[in-house]
């Protein structure tokens, strides 16, 4: 078993990584807890045993369920149940439950402790860490949430096994783009151990900058059209899907602007390809996409601001991108879709 921390000071938390995690969830549960409401969805398949009285709380599977009606449902049951400040959510499965059950959990009785059981990759790699949650609205991906550090995660790697591999290929999008982050090696690594890489270079992001203001934006690399391409797709796309499009697109960015050299943008396209992962998008969207663009809560005074990078492992900004700039580096991934070509992201 792998142990990191999320170094947060008096909120640092331990990451625990490994096949069988889920069964250390007695050991991380905060002191003096006396209830617990599992929050899942019925089609994860995987139990945990808090060791104190709980109950199960099922919330909708897919990301639409991703919503304040879940949120309002989740508290509202937990009223019902009786849940006090002085008890823990535990939420068990990917991006949407940790997302929605750690933002139910910050904002019921202004607060309450979470322990995250991520069950899958992209959660494990990525939403399980660094206290972002939040829910969407119809205008946009992630509009509504907050910062609410867990009390512990446990990623097993185990539940990893159990993934549709369409599923496992959106965690694979989330890993490369640590990789283009400077993540070294990942691919050769055993994976427990390449899960635990990407949860140590997150947790040292985070750890700097806990509330995104500066360097934890670089974790966003890829994301901005990929939120906008999610949104478009209404969520039929899965995340590391449509970020996968985004990092090619954020690579030709870079490139044009004179900033990223021809092999390293080359090799965004090369690595996404090999996993399975789409680097193209319908040629006839750019006009929505900016649309959707500027819902980003990276953007500043209508201005969009972009993640690209100087080289490999050097994320840097570009805000304000010339309309011109944006439509060569798209018409780098405009490509018609063959009718069939979503069947392996749905
Ligand atoms: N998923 C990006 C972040 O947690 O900052």
């Amino acid at each position: 078993m792998i142990e990191l921390e999320v170094p947060l000071g008096d909120r640092s938390y331990p990451v625990v990584v490994g096949a069988g995690a889920r069964h250390r969830l007695l050991e991380v549960l905060p002191v003096g807890v006396r209830r617990a409401a599992v929050v899942t969805q019925a089609s994860i398949p995987v139990e945990v045993d808090p060791g104190v009285e709980h109950q199960v709380f099922t919330m909708p599977d897919g990301e639409e369920g991703k919503d304040l009606g879940t949120v309002e449902d989740l508290c509202r049951d937990w009223a019902q149940w009786g849940l006090t400040r002085g008890d823990v959510v535990v939420a068990v499965g990917g991006g949407v439950v940790t997302d929605t059950a750690g933002f139910a959990a910050a904002v019921y009785h202004r607060g309450v402790a979470v322990v995250h059981v991520a069950t899958t990759l992209l959660g494990q790699i990525d939403a399980a860490i660094g206290g972002k949650t939040g829910v969407n609205l119809p205008e946009g991906k992630n509009l509504v949430g907050s910062f609410w550090q867990p009390a512990a995660v446990l990623c097993d790697t185990e539940t990893l096994g159990t993934l549709p591999p369409r599923e496992y290929r959106n965690g694979l999008g989330e890993m490369a783009k640590y990789a283009f982050l400077g993540v070294d090696d990942l691919a050769d690594l055993p994976l427990d151990e390449a899960v635990a890489a990407c949860v140590a270079c997150k947790a040292d992001v985070v750890g700097s900058d806990e509330r995104e203001a500066g360097r934890r934006a670089i974790l966003n690399y890829g994301h901005t059209l990929g939120h906008a391409i999610e949104r478009r797709e209404r969520y039929r796309w899965r995340h590391g899907a449509a970020v996968s499009v985004g990092l090619v697109f954020a690579a030709e960015l870079g490139r044009l602007a004179g900033r990223l050299d021809d092999a390293t943008a080359d090799r965004h396209r090369a690595i996404l390809a090999s996993i399975g992962l789409p680097t193209t998008y319908d040629p006839d969207a750019l006009g929505q996409l900016m649309e959707g663009m500027q819902t980003d809560k990276k953007n500043r005074h209508g201005m969009l601001r972009f993640v690209v990078l100087d080289g490999l492992a050097k994320p840097g900004r570009l805000e304000g991108p010339d309309p011109s700039l944006l439509a060569a580096a798209y018409s780098a991934v405009a490509r018609e879709q063959p009718s069939s070509g979503n069947a392996i992201l749905l």
